[in-house]
């Protein structure tokens, strides 16, 4: 069975650029990102530099994603951001970073309750799933992964499946300088994550999901990983706020 995944590179800003840097960053990367074809881009800016964004790329091919949200579409839950506000600018929603999931406590269940209420308002979730420095030395990485995979997608109808991007991030490559090789993460996709769509759904999901890696990826490495089958592009941290680098990594994607 061949397919065709359009490959991804997604740029996690964080917690990094006011909206008025955010423009200045992004009117640096437009000339160089305009003139890549074949390759999705995407640029997740924090909330508050989401419109600015948004008016900067509305001409171009560039895509726009959140780094989070919460479930409900609107109500009493101060400080929260619904699907339905990021519907109106972002294609894209990150879901169960492992720094969301660390720092602020998210469970496999409430990622659950976003990843369907990102579908249900037709955002694309980037699911993140990884497992930590111990879990890998202990040989569990594969149950970890496979467990939040389940979790997070437990009720998801098969018709919206392949609408999901899943982003393979170990936790101990984040922000790190250490990424794993592209070999062993190719492996864990092929063996773990897609059996475990195709367990879930089928084997036409299983084949068309894309599958990112991220963790430390940079210009000088981002090659290796693309040269993976099971690679389909990379969520990027660090070097997306570096307009050079991220062009470099997504011309990367093109080679
Ligand atoms: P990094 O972050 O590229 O800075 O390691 C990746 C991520 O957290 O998505």
């Amino acid at each position: 069975m061949s397919v065709v995944r359009v490959p991804l590179i997604a740029g996690n800003w964080k917690l990094n650029k006011t909206s008025t840097e955010a423009y200045k960053l992004v009117a640096e990367m437009l000339p160089g990102l305009r003139s890549i074809k074949g390759i999705e881009k995407l640029l997740c800016p924090p909330f508050t530099a989401l419109m600015a964004v948004s008016r900067l790329i509305k001409d171009t091919d560039i895509h726009l994603g959140a780094q989070n949200m919460y479930w409900e579409e609107k109500g009493a839950y101060t400080g929260e951001i619904s699907p339905v506000m990021l519907a109106e600018y972002c294609q894209y929603v990150i879901i169960g970073h492992s720094e969301r999931r660390v720092y602020f406590g998210e469970t496999d269940q409430q990622i659950n309750q976003k990843v369907r209420a990102a579908i249900a308002n037709q955002l694309k979730p980037i699911l993140c799933v990884g497992e930590t420095l111990e879990e890998n030395e202990a040989g569990r990485a594969a149950g970890v992964v496979s467990r939040q995979i389940r979790e997070a997608l437990q009720g998801v109808d098969i018709m919206d499946a392949d609408r999901i991007v899943i982003a393979y991030e170990p936790v101990w490559a984040i922000g790190t300088g250490h990424t794993a090789t592209p070999s062993a993460a190719h492996t864990l996709i092929q063996n773990v994550i897609r059996p475990t769509l195709g367990s879930l759904f089928d084997q036409r999901i299983a084949q068309n999901v894309r599958v990112l890696y991220g963790g430390s990826v940079d210009a000088g490495n981002a090659g290796k990983f693309f040269q993976q089958s099971e690679i389909d592009g990379a969520l990027v941290g660090g070097a997306s706020l570096n307009a050079h680098a991220f062009i470099a990594i997504v011309e990367a994607a093109q080679a």
